[in-house]
């Protein structure tokens, strides 16, 4: 499978209220607090990288559709699937992808969809849907938060979301295998797709731990980004360690030069 998610023009703007929220926990300092219900529901997600919220009958949301479509292919039996995002550097795309295919999916009838901040260096998620920054999966781990009081409604029908909450101090204590199994089977119960957005492959163990144990793995390569070697390299580990690699998200091409240019088990 080949997918490309790629679209040339992204901005970064973010509404005043929710760039503020956010600065203002970084500012003074403040633990995260617990997210009030009913929040991340009522702001609405207004980045420009959320291009099937901002253009949806353009080029790019057309491309994570087809991702989401041959990821769908591969589902047959539309058993819940976890599906871990990474690359082999930083800075890929893998968040805005993540993202938009989760939005993408939740255009299919019926089909309710999380996603997981596993980024723990530089957790992303809230960022792009302008949300405040708020406990997640951190404390849900630590035994601090329980698993219901993470997941928050967003603005998107059926996209749930769960923030990386305050970032650890040694996170791989954190990455507790049997802790992790134990959250995915319960986001099975509830989902049908379980997107895990992670840290770069070749930086951190995360990925390759979260993809052995997840459903499946899908790499997201920016054109001109990570070079071929450095690819090839990422997905030998992550398959190494017994990942199941879906294929690849090709991002920032530009338009009419969409074309296959990374193969693809
Ligand atoms: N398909 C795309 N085309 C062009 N630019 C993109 C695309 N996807 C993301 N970007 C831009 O690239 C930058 C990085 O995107 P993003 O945060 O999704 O990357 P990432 O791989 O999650 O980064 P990190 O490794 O820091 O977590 C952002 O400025 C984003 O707006
Ligand atoms: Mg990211």
């Amino acid at each position: 499978m080949l997918a490309n998610g790629g679209h040339s023009a992204i901005g970064s703007t973010f509404t005043a209220d929710s760039s503020m929220g956010f600065f203002r926990n970084r500012r003074l300092r403040q633990p995260l607090q617990p997210a009030p219900p009913d929040e991340a529901s009522k702001i609405p997600a207004l980045g420009d990288e959320l291009v099937l919220l901002r253009d949806p009958h353009g080029s790019a949301s057309e491309q994570y559709r087809r991702l989401r479509n041959s990821i769908q292919a591969l589902n047959p039996d539309g058993a819940p699937r976890t599906v871990v995002i990474t690359s082999a550097v930083e800075g890929e795309g893998k968040t805005v992808a993540t993202l938009n295919l989760a939005t993408a999916l939740t255009e299919l009838p019926r089909l309710r969809v999380v996603v997981l901040d596993g980024d723990f260096r530089a957790p992303a998620v809230e960022r792009y849907l302008g949300l405040p920054r708020r406990q997640g999966i951190t404390e849900v781990l630590r035994g601090d938060l329980p698993l219901d009081a993470a997941i928050r409604q967003t603005c998107i029908d059926r996209l749930d979301i769960i923030a990386a909450g305050e970032k650890p101090k040694n996170p791989s204590e954190l990455m507790n295998v049997d802790r992790i199994k134990s959250v995915l089977h319960s986001l099975k119960r509830r989902y049908d797709y379980v997107l895990i957005d992670t840290t770069p492959a070749l930086d951190l163990n995360d990925p390759s731990m979260l993809g052995a144990i997840a459903d499946g793995i899908l790499l997201v390569v920016r054109l001109g980004g990570a070079p071929r070697h450095l690819v090839e390299e990422a997905q030998q580990l992550l398959e190494n360690l017994g990942g199941n690699i879906l294929g690849t998200c090709l991002t920032g091409a530009p338009p009419g030069k969409r074309k296959k240019t990374y193969g693809t088990p």
